[in-house]
């Protein structure tokens, strides 16, 4: 077969800027060798997230211009409703500003204290919007879905056996079912519609709702098609459609596959929890034909849905993560297997075997990966996760990750050449590479504002 392409030509670009070695060194030591706090124009390829990075298409550009800004009952509303009644096949749906919002909108019209929320994997504000409320999240996944090296279709699986066993003692507690596609936490690994079909199954047997956590669902519905007996043939749209017949509801980060640089939303399937949701939102977010967004926001994600779902595209998108993955595996660089849809998740105890936890090796490869060639992802390891207790000791997390996540339509294929050669430079030079010590951190979230020094 012949190389895949991007199925798309560019219309407009913006430079990206080359710096020197010493340089970045310089710019990270202003940043507190924290990436997060580095300029992003001092950035040569941003891999921070997939997250309202993309590139946004011609048709999305030219629908702003037709952006009703009327404050309600715009028409731009009412085309978004089409497009996401029709997608799917839910009738109540809301705007919100972003996906966290919608989480939190809908959570805060439904959940009480000492509830428990079962999920295959909660993504970090997920979790923290129930546990904010006193809900408690409790992730479920495969035992195969907590293996980095560990081959299988469909790592985010949620284990039913488990889900099943948790409704029995517990089902009391539980106000609804969730499950988070593709898996973000857990490698960006896709969920099987026979996973999909028999949890919704379990949860209608107990008289549960099943809310879906939706914000790729297009990259799963892709994985579905080229991995599940049986789906070969089946369009996007029509597995896209059957995915979404399962579930009561849904909240989205439009600003994933829904190709937009901005927005949410909460689609819901019946009436009941309908006047407490648009009460939050018009506390939180604004009137409820608009959520939080311009009207031109709106008509953007109305197209950005649509092209989200075009199977060129989804085919090229996750190709594009399986071929570094390749050429990572060329360079005896280990990484979360099989490549996830928005990303590549390196373990970087692959690379830094022998640096201590407490040096934080996968920060330590993220910063060396700046240094070496300007490229900036993401740690998802002991500074994510692990804690400074108030007696001063230290909590790490069980895995040392960094998660390269590709914007949508941005980066083409030399740009993933150039990130491959120099991911394996850095793990020719590993062994001058240097961890890092933490110097000032807040208590929360410290991965976004701590500031650290080399060891
Ligand atoms: N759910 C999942 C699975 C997500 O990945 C995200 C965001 C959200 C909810 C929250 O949406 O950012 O629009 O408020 N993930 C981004 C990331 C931030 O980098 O993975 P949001």
């Amino acid at each position: 077969p012949k190389t895949l392409i991007e199925p798309f030509r560019i219309k407009s670009v913006e430079p990206i800027r080359m710096t020197t070695r010493s340089e970045r060194e310089a710019l990270l030591a202003q940043a507190k060798l924290n990436v997060f706090k580095l300029p992003a124009e001092d950035v040569l390829i941003d891999w921070l997230t997939d997250s309202g990075t993309g590139a946004m298409s011609s048709r999305q550009w030219g629908a702003i211009m037709e952006g009703d800004e009327s404050y309600a009952g715009a028409r731009s509303f009412y085309r978004l409703q089409a497009v996401i009644q029709q997608i799917t096949g839910m009738q109540h749906f809301v705007p919100t500003h972003q996906g966290r919002a919608a989480e939190k909108v809908l959570f805060t019209a439904v959940c009480k204290r000492g509830e428990l929320v079962p999920n295959n994997c909660h993504f970090d504000t997920t979790r923290a919007n129930l546990e904010y409320l006193g809900v408690e999240a409790r992730d479920l996944v495969i035992a195969e879905g907590l293996q980095p090296a560990l081959i299988h279709p469909f790592k985010g699986n949620i284990d039913l056996a488990r889900v099943e066993a948790l409704l029995r003692a517990e089902g009391d507690r539980i106000p609804f079912g969730m499950i988070t596609v593709t898996n973000n936490t857990g490698g960006g690994q896709p969920v099987s519609m026979a996973n999909i079909r028999a949890y919704a199954q379990l949860l209608k047997a107990h008289g549960k709702p099943f809310i879906m956590d939706v914000c790729r669902f297009a990259e799963n519905a892709m994985f579905i098609k080229m991995r599940e007996p049986g789906y070969a043939e089946t369009s996007i749209r029509d597995i896209v459609k059957e995915m979404f017949s399962y579930a009561d509801g849904c909240t989205m980060s439009a600003k994933k596959d829904g190709m937009v640089n901005i927005g949410g939303f909460i689609v819901l399937r019946d009436e009941a929890w309908m006047d407490a949701v648009r009460n939050g939102l018009i506390m939180s977010e604004g009137f409820p034909t608009y959520g939080g967004l311009a009207g031109r926001d709106l008509e953007a994600l109305a197209v950005g849905l649509e092209e989200g779902m075009q199977e060129d595209y989804l085919r090229y998108r996750l190709r594009t993560a399986e071929y570094l993955g390749e050429r990572l595996e060329a360079a005896g660089v280990g990484f979360v297997r099989p490549t996830g849809g928005h990303a590549v998740y390196i373990d970087a105890r692959t690379v830094l075997p022998d640096m201590p936890v407490e040096h934080y090796p996968a920060w330590a490869l993220c910063n060396a990966l700046y240094l070496e060639g300007g490229i900036r992802g993401v740690e998802i390891g002991s500074v994510m996760f692990g804690k400074r207790l108030d007696d001063g000791s230290e909590t790490y997390h069980s895995m040392e990750l960094l998660r390269l996540a590709f914007p949508r339509r941005m980066y083409t294929q030399s740009h993933f050449d150039y990130a491959a050669e120099v991911i394996a430079e850095v793990k020719q030079k590993a062994a001058s590479i240097r961890g890092v010590r933490i110097v000032k951190q807040p208590k929360f979230l410290r991965h976004f504002t701590c500031e650290c020094e080399w060891i």
